[in-house]
């Protein structure tokens, strides 16, 4: 018999999406240009020459959207803001036909008795800020804070969960180090000024949400991995450490009031001259809760020549899906244990966890996914085990309602726990879907 996992009671079901990855209507209603406009329509930086400018046409079909979210009985819904459709120009005038779609967005999931959360900013800054220095400059933040404080004075009577920032690691590190996503840079300073000013708009932001919306909840959402040495080896282990510094403790770090990790100050050998006194203070205000967006594991292995490397003991497992991120399950219950008994984090939410699977369209139009149901299915195993181990867990939310624009690698990888046609705009339930509605409906797993 196959054991049944029964979650907490008021445990949250949802699903995520971000604003760029699926909205299209990049310039209309007075929308300002963001950075990921400007980067997508910059021949060579996203695969086929992809673009957000129509994605999943959620701008127009966003009621369509909530009656599917509504049929998959989802309680909570993550979506985010894109910046420039209210300030076109990053700060200044407000533009209002940006600010009434998601206002009737909001009213549409209330009406569907769906929990809206929403993040702030998920990586779309608009590109007038970033003509002026970007995130590496510190009046970026100053500006993050008049649109989090405008947007949660006109949605905080009815929005109670609030994330700040998604992923700052991605945005510092990918889009101003490797350069891969936007802006496009590949500078280590400005990514760690970069990493600075989005943790300091944070700090300096939340007061002001709770300000503006006193029974909120406000949080971050970090991108947070377990980091292995590939062997017992030093160097590995020194591989490992770094990446867990650089990755994880980075953010952990300052969010709590640990400051800057020093080994990784010292490995980045940066002169970290964009810290002033009482930033780092700032950072380190209190949040209700932490979320935590899982994909796999990272398996260090120190950059020296092969045989002087110890013998490997850790291999990464056979199953991989179409990011070329290993399925590893564990990671996400060995994660959620350290950040309840290292930092202590009151509250969590896995805000991201999913996969990208090549899909096929039966001739009959099904689509049967039982790789991405299987992850789900072992992640929230995982996310059940933390639970009995007494980690605060309060919600899941699968990343993605549907399939959408991967940043850098387009419309090739597929996320969704419902297909989209991105010819017709059809969107069909993979059996993920299916599976996911009943989980929701038996709060369980089995
Ligand atoms: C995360 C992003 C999200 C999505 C997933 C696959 O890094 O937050 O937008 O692209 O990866």
């Amino acid at each position: 018999m196959t054991q049944v996992l029964k979650f907490p009671q008021d445990f949250l079901w949802g699903a995520a999406t971000s604003s760029y990855q699926i909205e299209g209507a990049w310039n209309e209603d007075g929308k300002g240009e963001s950075i990921w406009d400007r980067f997508s329509h910059t021949p060579g930086k996203v695969f086929n020459g992809d673009t957000g400018d129509v994605a999943c046409d959620h701008y127009h079909r966003w009621q369509d959207d909530i009656t599917l979210m509504k049929s998959l009985g989802l309680r909570a819904y993550r979506f985010s803001i894109a910046w420039p459709r209210i300030f076109p120009a990053g700060r200044g005038a407000v533009n209002s036909a940006g600010l009434d779609f998601y206002n009737r967005l909001v009213d549409g999931l209330l009406e569907a008795d769906i929990t809206p959360f929403v993040t702030l900013y998920h990586w779309e800054l608009p590109q007038a800020l970033q003509d002026e220095g970007g995130w590496p400059v510190r009046s970026t933040a100053e500006a993050y804070v008049e649109y989090a404080d405008t947007i949660s004075r006109a949605l905080g009577d009815r929005v109670k969960n609030w994330i700040t920032f998604n992923e700052p690691w991605v945005s510092a590190f990918v889009g101003h180090w490797e350069g891969r996503h936007a802006p496009g840079h590949t500078d280590l300073h400005e990514a760690l000024a970069t990493a600075h000013h989005l943790m300091l708009a944070h700090g300096w932001a939340v007061p002001q949400i709770r300000a503006n919306c006193p029974d909120g909840q406000v949080g971050i959402t970090l991108n947070l991995s377990p980091h292995m040495p590939a062997s017992p080896g030093t160097a590995d282990r020194a591989a490992a450490r770094f990446a867990d510094g650089h990755n994880n403790r980075w953010f952990l770090d300052p969010l709590h009031g640990r400051g800057y990790p020093q080994d990784m100050v010292d490995a980045f050998g940066d002169t970290m001259d964009f810290v002033q006194p009482d930033d780092l203070e700032t950072i380190s205000v209190p949040m209700d809760f932490l979320g935590v967006n899982y994909y796999t594991r990272g398996i260090a292995r120190a950059g020296i020549d092969e045989d002087k490397n110890a013998e490997r003991t850790v291999f990464r497992g056979d199953e991989i899906t179409e990011m070329d991120w290993e399925v590893y399950p564990e990671g996400l219950y060995d994660l959620l244990g350290r950040l309840h008994f290292d930092y202590r984090i009151p509250a969590i939410y896995i805000t991201e966890n999913g996969a990208a699977f090549n899909d096929t369209v039966a001739p009959d139009g099904t689509i049967d996914d039982p790789q991405r149901l299987s992850y789900i299915k072992r992640h929230l195993e995982m996310a059940h085990r933390a639970i009995a181990a007494g980690v605060p867990l309060r919600g899941y939310f699968v990343w993605s309602l549907m399939d959408n624009f991967e940043w850098a690698l387009g419309y090739s990888k597929r996320f969704g726990i419902v297909h989209v046609d991105y010819q017709t705009q059809k969107r069909t339930l993979k059996s993920s879907a299916k599976w996911y509605r009943q989980v929701i409906q038996e709060n369980a797993v089995q």
